[in-house]
């Protein structure tokens, strides 16, 4: 398998210098943008790893994975999906257009930025500080990583100029969508997108969700099956934002990306993958990290369709 992982890297190597860094967070402008790196566990607890897999990243989008599966567990699934709806988008991760246009007024899904932060807004546990606390505190759980911290200059750097984001955010605090204080909801979000990990890390993530909320490194649940389910559904249709339906025919496996060069994948019952290489395709995908999940999908035969 290593061997495998090593070619793979050299092979798609070359699709780095395709893509750009997102610039948009100053901070991000700030990665290597020809890293690339994989790792893959298992659910037998078996770790593969090539490339750049140590360098840490902040998840960015990744993190609404791990948010949607708490906002589920502290409202269930009908009152989450009465606030962020669950159909896929042809538009951008940012777009404020369909909060409008669309009726009912909710953001399309939870993987978007609208979407993701109403689901934020969801998460029980008190204050903002203490919200970030339990998201920060699972994400260790699930990533078996209980060194997982954010990266403070990312987040301020987000928090200093994350005007659509506030955009969004203020205006579904005026169609309802939001209750609470706007600015305590940002404020978490920014935290969430800023946790910081690596291919292990998201990698792991992956086998959590691959093995229906169970960690498969002692076998505890974390949650229900169910949620495993909803949220490598919305994965598939949703993950890849406007690439979702390239990405379920080209690769076939539940994956969500962030801007931050990372995507997680799931694959059902087999194993999760975590990639890292932080130049980015027109949709904000990692675009050697696209590359690398289609020859492995092919390789080792991981469509679920
Ligand atoms: O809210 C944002 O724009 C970023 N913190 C996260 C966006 C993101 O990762 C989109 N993914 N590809």
């Amino acid at each position: 398998m290593e061997k495998l992982l090593d070619t793979l890297i050299e092979n798609n190597k070359v699709y780095t210098k395709n893509g750009k860094v997102a610039s948009y967070i100053p901070e991000l402008a700030k990665a290597k943008s020809e890293a690339l790196g994989i790792c893959i566990t298992t659910l037998d607890g078996e770790e593969y790893c090539s490339g750049e897999c140590d360098e840490k990243f902040t998840i960015q989008s990744i993190s609404k994975v791990i948010t949607l599966m708490l906002a589920i567990l502290d409202n269930g699934k009908e009152n989450v999906f009465k606030k962020v709806g669950m159909e896929p988008t042809a538009d951008a991760f940012n777009s404020i257009i369909n909060l409008e246009t669309k009726s009912p007024q909710r953001p399309l899904n939870p993987m978007i930025n609208s979407g993701a932060i109403a689901t934020v807004s969801l998460i029980a546990g008190g204050d903002g500080d203490k919200i970030f606390e339990r998201i920060l505190k699972f994400t260790r759980k699930i990533t078996g990583n209980p060194d997982i911290n954010i990266n403070e200059d990312v987040y301020k750097s987000e928090k200093n100029t994350g005007h659509r984001n506030r955009a969004l955010a203020y205006f579904m605090k005026s169609t309802g969508v939001i209750e609470g204080e706007v600015e305590e909801v940002l404020d978490v979000y920014f935290k969430q997108c800023a946790i910081e990990g690596t291919c292990k890390d998201i990698a792991r993530v992956g086998a959590v969700l691959a093995n229906n909320g169970v960690l498969p490194w002692n076998g505890e649940r974390v949650v229900p099956a169910y949620v495993a389910r909803i949220v490598k559904t919305i994965m598939v249709t949703c993950g890849m934002y406007d690439a979702s339906g390239d990405t379920a025919v080209k690769i076939g496996i539940p994956c969500k990306s962030g801007v931050g060069g990372g995507i997680l994948a799931a694959v059902p019952m087999r194993m999760g993958i975590g990639v890292f290489g932080p130049a980015l395709d027109i949709k904000g995908n990692s675009i050697a990290g696209v590359k690398i999940l289609e020859e492995l999908s092919k390789e080792l035969d991981l469509s679920i369709f």
